[in-house]
């Protein structure tokens, strides 16, 4: 697998030599936060075809069978606040449609903040975890990205089977999980070069592809569930939310998930 992921990159990726691709893995994010922490360079990327103890955002599991997906975590080393990085997960949501379309041709959506999404059902999901040095510098930034890809309905359990699909579902044909892994580093090198420069063009996009802007919602924060209407995304990948007193706030993905009225999306 990983020669054909090799072969599939265009000449113009630079970090051929930064990528290493494992059968099976815990969680390529945790392993990519191990390697960052001795000193693996901007560009490092772990891909895996299995992963025992992947994770999704908020605690949650996320699952990654062997053979179904692309299991995919970078390792980038910008130049930047956190503040200046709050769009990072947003970017990156925009790099993987763009990656996705380049491989089947389809163009999917985004569900804020997080979700890549098909026909109102989720392809894949983004982990963003930033490490910090002494001083509260950013040290590193690393973007894990899961994206079904081969899985049949009756390959998801009874609780996701609605709400989920996969690659070979909306394009219905074989899937080459090796060009999707050299769409999305490609994809992923190219945002990382347009990072700062290019934000609010990126910012841009990701509202055009963003399905929540316009939707009926609730917030979910621990315990306490608000209803709201989403208006639109800010600069920093925040949700503006209408509350129903008038108020308008902004909703930040670290401390709330949000779903649609009637279900996921
Ligand atoms: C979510 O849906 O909440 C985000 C899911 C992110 C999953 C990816 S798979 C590659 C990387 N490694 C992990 O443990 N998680 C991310």
């Amino acid at each position: 697998m990983k020669d054909l992921i090799l072969n599939a990159l265009p000449d113009r990726y630079p970090w051929k030599e930064h990528f290493h691709w494992f059968d099976t893995i815990g969680s390529t994010n945790d392993c990519l936060k191990h390697m960052a922490r001795n000193g693996a360079p901007h560009g490092t990327v772990v891909v895996a075809g299995h992963q025992t103890g992947g994770r999704g955002r908020m605690g949650r599991t996320f699952l990654s069978p062997a053979g179904m997906g692309v299991y995919l975590s970078i390792l980038l080393r910008p130049n930047a606040s956190a503040r200046e990085l709050m769009h990072l997960t947003c970017a990156s949501a925009v790099a993987m449609c763009d990656a996705l379309e380049d491989v089947t041709g389809l163009q999917p959506e985004i569900k804020w903040t997080n979700d890549l999404v098909f026909g109102k059902q989720k392809l894949g999901g983004i982990l963003t975890e930033l490490g910090f040095g002494a001083t509260g510098n950013v040290e590193y930034a690393i973007v894990g990205i899961g994206i079904n890809c081969c899985q049949n309905p009756e390959d998801f359990s009874p609780e996701i089977r609605d709400i989920a699909t996969s690659v070979k579902m909306v394009s219905s044909g074989s899937v080459d999980r090796a060009a999707v892994a050299a769409a999305m580093m490609d994809n992923l090198y190219q945002m990382s070069e347009g990072l700062l420069s290019a934000r609010e063009e990126t910012l841009r996009r990701y509202r055009s592809l963003c399905i929540t802007i316009g939707q009926h919602v609730s917030i979910h924060r621990g315990e306490e569930i608000r209803h709201a209407i989403a208006l639109d995304v800010d600069e920093d990948g925040a949700l503006l939310v209408s509350l129903p007193d008038g108020t308008v706030e902004a909703v930040n993905s670290g401390e709330v998930s949000v779903r649609g009225m009637y279900g996921y999306i």
